[in-house]
């Protein structure tokens, strides 16, 4: 009688329990108000599909128009990742059976690989006191893909007992930031370093956010020639923002190991290029990508913040419907966003040799043109620049990142920054970067930040290198003719 009545109050305390969780949360997320109303990836599924022949790419891509929203476009012996809705799973899943092709499910449901995520967000949150957004939080229930979570608690583990001792400016590179943590702590950097780190406020979004630049120098009357990098043009490619923070923190403060770095040369950091975007990530619906302006199409927002960049805009790779992913804006520069960076860079055109615009995934060091398969005349210079530092990545663990111009190696897109920043501003190197999604993509565990983020910090190390040995408005290909061409 006895074990059963225990039971039957333990099964009632658990359902109490249950209640009580419900409540917890639907009260906790005071502090994320929006979540309730957040866009479900419920059943979605994410596959992965490695074809070999131009037949199987064609048939792919052709994909698109039936419910498949590819998170890597299809491109022959390179692996190829499909979002797929859950009334769309049979059909697709048929199509690659037809094209005999094996599919590897990189997410069973993807709602559930968010869900994971945010409770590995609050553990962190939980066990960093320091952090001003500390809320205590009931545990989840594990609906979570066994695979992922399995990895999430292996890995998460040893980073929660390692607390920020107080005080500790370094960033708290064991989770994803929101936008608003992260301009709390560019404050806090300049606030605590005035002789070395510089905020510009370049302008504001749509939704009148503030566009922060953080200026890293050892001395700003000497204006030195600079390095600039940005991160998180695409909304949802979390990793980037992370990996431009931990970069402006270790320059900030760990002076030893980037004194080199700092030596003659500035840094200007742009960490989230698109605010509106990426706390939209945060908030309503994680695979956004645009930006949040209104379009001529109702329902329809954003465009393409990486289609938007005058030199020959929207010539191609690029898309006119307002709906499409890759919109590329009513006309180039429409997009506040773009236009904020494109003001400053200009306008402080002569000091860049370097431009940087961390984005994920897949591994992929990019250099221009997007717009023409043509290469441009110094892309020698670009592209054994681009292995030293592939060299140096893979050297401090990374995977190979393949090198080569936007167009031949990944595909056309016309308006894209790196080409911009080239083409216009004249800045001799002029690089995307396409970090590590491992087999996770944008849903890449936090537990990757400081692993992904160190590596590509050893890759700067290069480029900063690099970037002083050129000079400006004429490389040093012995080949080549100037790049600075003047275009609108
Ligand atoms: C998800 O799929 C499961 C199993 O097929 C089904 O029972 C459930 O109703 C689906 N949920 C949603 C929200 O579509
Ligand atoms: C935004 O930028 C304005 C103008 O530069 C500045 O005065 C203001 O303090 C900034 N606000 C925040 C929240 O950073
Ligand atoms: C400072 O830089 C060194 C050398 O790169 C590195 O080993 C160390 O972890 C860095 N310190 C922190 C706190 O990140
Ligand atoms: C953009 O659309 C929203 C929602 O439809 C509307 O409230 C807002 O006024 C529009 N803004 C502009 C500048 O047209």
């Amino acid at each position: 009688m006895a074990p059963c009545s225990a039971l039957h109050a333990g099964a009632l305390l658990g359902l109490a329990g249950h209640l009580l969780m419900h409540l917890l949360l639907l009260l906790s997320s005071g502090a994320r108000a929006q979540e309730v109303s957040a866009r479900s990836y419920t059943n979605y599924t994410v596959l992965r599909v490695t074809p070999t022949t131009d037949e199987q790419v064609r048939t792919l891509r052709g994909l698109e128009d039936r419910g498949v929203q590819w998170w890597t476009p299809p491109r022959r012996n390179f692996p190829c990742d499909a979002m797929i809705s859950p009334d769309k799973r049979n059909e697709v899943v048929g199509v690659f059976t037809s094209l005999q092709l094996q599919p590897t499910v990189l997410h069973q449901d993807l709602q559930d690989s968010i869900e994971a995520e945010n409770e590995a967000d609050r553990r962190v949150r939980r066990s960093t006191p320091n952090t001003r957004t500390w809320t205590p939080f009931p545990t989840l229930p594990r609906r979570a893909v066994p695979r992922y979570q399995a990895r999430v608690d292996k890995e998460l583990q040893p980073l929660l007992t390692s607390r920020f001792a107080p005080g500790d400016a370094y960033i708290n590179n064991q989770r994803y930031l929101d936008f608003e943590e992260i301009t709390t702590y560019i404050k806090e950097l300049a606030a605590n370093h005035p002789n070395k780190v510089r905020l510009h406020n370049i302008g504001f979004t749509h939704q009148k956010r503030n566009m922060t630049v953080v200026q890293l120098s050892n001395c700003f009357e000497c204006k030195y020639k600079a390095v600039w990098v940005d991160a998180g043009i695409h909304a949802r490619e979390w990793i980037a923002p992370a990996t431009a923070l931990f970069a402006l923190s270790q320059l900030a403060e760990n002076e030893t190991s980037t004194a080199e770095m700092r030596e003659h040369q500035d840094w200007f950091i742009l960490p989230v290029a698109n605010p509106d975007g990426y706390e939209f990530t945060h908030k309503k619906d994680r695979m956004w990508r645009k930006t949040r302006s209104n379009t001529s199409v109702p329902g329809c927002y954003g465009a393409d913040p990486n289609r938007n960049f005058d030199f020959h805009w929207n010539e191609i790779g690029a898309s006119s419907n307002p709906c499409s992913e890759t919109y590329a804006g009513r006309k180039a520069f429409s997009e506040i966003e773009a236009l904020n960076i494109r003001n400053f860079l200009y306008a402080n055109k002569e000091r860049f040799k370097l431009y940087i615009s961390y984005h994920a995934y897949g591994n992929f060091l990019l250099y221009p043109w997007g717009y023409t398969a043509d290469n441009p005349d110094d892309w020698k210079l670009l592209r054994s620049v681009a292995e030293k530092v592939n060299a140096a990545m893979v050297q401090a663990g990374s995977q190979e990142y393949t090198i080569g111009s936007s167009t031949q190696v990944l595909y056309p897109a016309a308006g894209g920054s790196d080409d911009w920043a080239k083409g216009v501003a004249g800045i001799p190197l002029s690089y995307t970067i396409e970090l590590p999604g491992f087999d996770f993509g944008f849903q890449l565990p936090p537990s990757y930040i400081d692993q992904v983020a160190r590596q590509s910090f050893e890759g700067l190390r290069v480029f900063a290198a690099e970037a002083k040995k050129v000079t400006r408005g004429r490389s040093r290909s012995p080949t080549s003719r100037p790049s600075q061409r003047s275009f609108g």
